[in-house]
């Protein structure tokens, strides 16, 4: 499957990325999609809940609290000619749901200090696709506690990250839920104009040395067995 032909952008919506792209590899490379039921719970622009519907999901339900980012996956779903159930809302709400065999996340992760405004990157796409709060884990924490709820038996968890928010606490939490929690892709890319712009504020917080411009980005598997 050519994943890369599969994602329209739009005005507003966070344009798929090098996290994006790493996030569906790991799908594909873990042929556990095809008939399950699947949640992307950070829809953006549905590239990551259509390309679950390409590799043969039963259902994909997308959740964002965007409307742009809900019309978009819409509008993707339809130009890829697949099935899937766009809503407006925050992630929270699959937990109202039965439990999912796939969940599937690209959460909002980058540490962002206090004097970051609304806007000021303009080319980075909405500040509510990136901004993790101080420590980068305002989404990764009670998604990493409510993993273990989220999944039926035998179901598993896909969530990408940036080493800058704590990779170790994501596996624990993961862990201390009862799943069994790894890495299962990772890359390092250059910093981005986000990562240049909060480079002060994670020196500040002790997670960038002088003179670093590149981080890693992994997607962790968590398996409900
Ligand atoms: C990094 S983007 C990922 C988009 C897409 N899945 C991808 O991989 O390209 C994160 C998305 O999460 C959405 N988002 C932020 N907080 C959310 C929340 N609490 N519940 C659901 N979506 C949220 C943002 O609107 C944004 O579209």
């Amino acid at each position: 499957m050519a994943v890369e032909t599969i994602a329209v952008g739009a005005e507003g919506v966070y344009r798929p990325q090098h996290d994006s792209w790493l996030l569906i590899d790991a799908l594909v490379r873990s042929e556990v999609v095809a008939g399950r039921q699947v949640v992307d719970l950070c829809a953006g622009s549905g590239v990551v809940a259509v390309a679950a519907a390409h590799l043969g999901a039963s259902s994909v339900l997308a959740l964002d609290i965007s409307p742009n980012a809900v019309r978009c996956t819409q509008a993707n779903a339809i130009a890829a000619q697949v099935e899937v159930e766009a809503r407006l809302g925050s992630w929270v709400q699959a937990l109202e749901r039965d439990p999912f065999d796939i969940v599937v996340c690209n959460p909002p992760y980058v540490p962002v200090g206090p004097d970051t405004e609304a806007g000021s990157i303009p080319s980075a796409g909405p500040m509510a696709s990136w901004d993790g709060g101080p420590d980068g884990r305002l989404v990764l924490d009670p998604l990493c506690a409510s993993a273990g709820t989220l999944l039926a038996d035998g179901g598993c968890l896909f969530l990408v990250q940036s080493e800058f928010a704590d990779i170790e606490r994501s596996l624990t939490m993961l862990r201390d839920g009862g799943l069994d929690a790894g890495i299962c892709a990772g890359q390092r890319i250059p910093f981005g104009p986000v990562l240049r712009s909060q480079a002060g504020w994670l020196r500040h917080a002790g997670l960038l040395e002088a003179g670093r411009t590149d981080e890693e980005i992994v997607v962790i598997r968590a398996d409900r067995r």
